[in-house]
């Protein structure tokens, strides 16, 4: 027999937030039958309650989240996005004694402390499955299913949009701009496209990722950020001809040493045997490498409503089960207290795209440029065009600081004419 029923309160009724509402309703006897408990949704604060929305009973409706939230529900899953006034709510919601459910990326990756303190202070659950890779589970693995182990790096996709761009750029050798605006045309980038194609978006995902793989605070200002703008069909062709792809990364690492990590968002050429490669649109996977559990991989819809509903359900029936039994889910771990270090003290392989004369000794100069800054070459490539040529350098690991220094000098030489492009290569084997 079911306990007394467990009540729900959705904050938003959008692309997500009705797809909840949905799941909810539609779902009921399953998920009474999965929790010992049904599930009451109890109401559905928005900011416009006039404007018409399928799925969701109209009586549940409100523009007043405050009172919502006072009623006191057993869980509150904030839908709305955005610092505030979310984080207030949350916050009232857990002083009420509601267990919460986000799938607020920027509110946790800004100041993820603050929830989880509020949480550990009122005895609720604080769940966010939904905030990094939508559908995929990805967060409980990370918080749960590799708590014995140790995590050493996590490389993923996180970013639909931008996954898109780059994708149609590779198959169909297109600008930046033309495929930017063929992606918002399509619904896939937003009007103002900077949170994704700036890669902040991905920043706060990989914040996110970083502090539960590393158990240490990590937040969005920790993050080096670089996005795609800068990205050129030119970029594209040459990472084609040497067996790459370009994707736009999110790296969550230890340092050489150990004794830190580095959180980072930019592109990258990623080999083409890499499974990373194989991402296209607006898919998202993150490859996690473990001590003991080696390499694994999760795939899936990293966004839309339905998918991105999935996993925000998933934590409901965590914390209403939770509630059933009396217990609790894991809270924040950042026992390790890790520093977190600047990208340039990242060991990585970079990709030179030059643009050099074509007369005898150019090679050997460029190469001296690289060897006098301590950076070792792994493969060249030439393309020889009239007195132009086209020489395409791959280096072995480096560091940022030595890699700068190297391309200074390149500049500074007469043989060669432009760098084009220097980007970071991720995923070779050893890499
Ligand atoms: N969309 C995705 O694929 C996806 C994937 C992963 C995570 N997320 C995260 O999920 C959250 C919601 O995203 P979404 O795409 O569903 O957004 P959305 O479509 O813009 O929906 C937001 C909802 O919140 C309501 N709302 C906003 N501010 C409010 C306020 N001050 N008071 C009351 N209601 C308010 C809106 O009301 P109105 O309808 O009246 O405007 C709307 O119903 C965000 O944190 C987002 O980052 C989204």
């Amino acid at each position: 027999m079911s306990a007394a029923p467990l009540t729900v309160a959705l904050l938003g009724g959008g692309t997500v937030g009705a797809q909840v509402a949905r799941l909810l309703l539609e779902q009921s006897a399953d998920l009474e039958a999965r929790v010992g408990a049904p599930l009451q949704l109890v109401g559905v604060a928005v900011r416009d309650t006039a404007k018409p929305r399928e799925g969701i009973p109209s009586d549940l409706i409100t523009d007043d989240a405050a009172e919502l939230i006072s009623r006191g529900s057993d869980i509150v899953v904030e839908v709305m996005g955005g610092i505030e006034p979310a984080r207030s709510l949350i916050l009232q919601a857990m002083a009420a004694g509601s267990s919460v459910i986000t799938a607020n990326k920027a509110l946790l990756a800004a100041d993820g402390a603050t929830l989880y303190q509020a949480a550990e202070e009122s005895g609720v659950d604080l769940y966010f499955e939904a905030s990094v890779a939508g559908a995929i589970p990805l967060l409980r693995p990370l918080r749960e299913s590799l708590a014995g182990d140790r995590v050493m790096k996590v490389l993923g996709i996180v970013n639909g949009t931008t996954n898109f761009i780059l994708s149609k750029m590779d198959e169909e050798g297109a600008d930046y701009a033309d495929v930017l605006a063929q992606a918002q045309e399509l619904g896939y980038a937003e009007a103002d496209p900077t949170a994704d194609v700036g890669g902040l978006d991905a920043a706060a995902k990989a914040a996110i990722l970083a502090e539960l793989a590393f158990h240490t605070r990590v937040t969005f200002d920790d993050v080096s950020c670089e996005g795609i703008t800068d990205v050129t069909s030119a970029d594209v062709e040459a990472a084609r001809a040497m067996g790459f792809v370009i994707k736009l990364l999110a790296v969550a690492e230890r340092t050489p040493d150990g004794s830190g990590v580095i959180v980072r968002v930019h592109p990258a050429m990623v080999p083409r045997d890499h499974p990373l490669a194989s991402v296209r649109d607006a898919f998202n996977a993150v490859f996690v490498e473990a001590e003991a559990a080696g390499e694994m991989m999760f795939y899936g819809r990293g966004a839309g409503g339905a998918p991105t509903a999935s996993a925000v359900l998933g934590d409901v029936v965590a914390a209403a089960r939770n509630r059933v039994s009396g217990g609790r889910g894991p809270g924040e771990s950042t026992y390790a207290d890790l520093p977190v270090r600047p990208i340039s003290e990242a060991l990585t392989r970079y990709y030179v795209n030059l643009d050099v004369a074509d007369r005898p000794g150019v090679l050997a100069a460029i190469a001296n440029a690289f060897a006098a800054n301590g950076v070792s070459i792994q493969v060249v490539r030439q393309d020889g065009h009239g007195d132009d040529a086209g020489l395409v350098v791959r280096t072995h690991l480096a560091s940022d600081g030595a890699l700068s220094r190297t391309v200074d000098e390149l500049r500074s030489l007469d043989a060669v004419k432009e760098v084009l492009g220097v980007m970071r290569v991720e995923g070779e084997a050893g890499a």
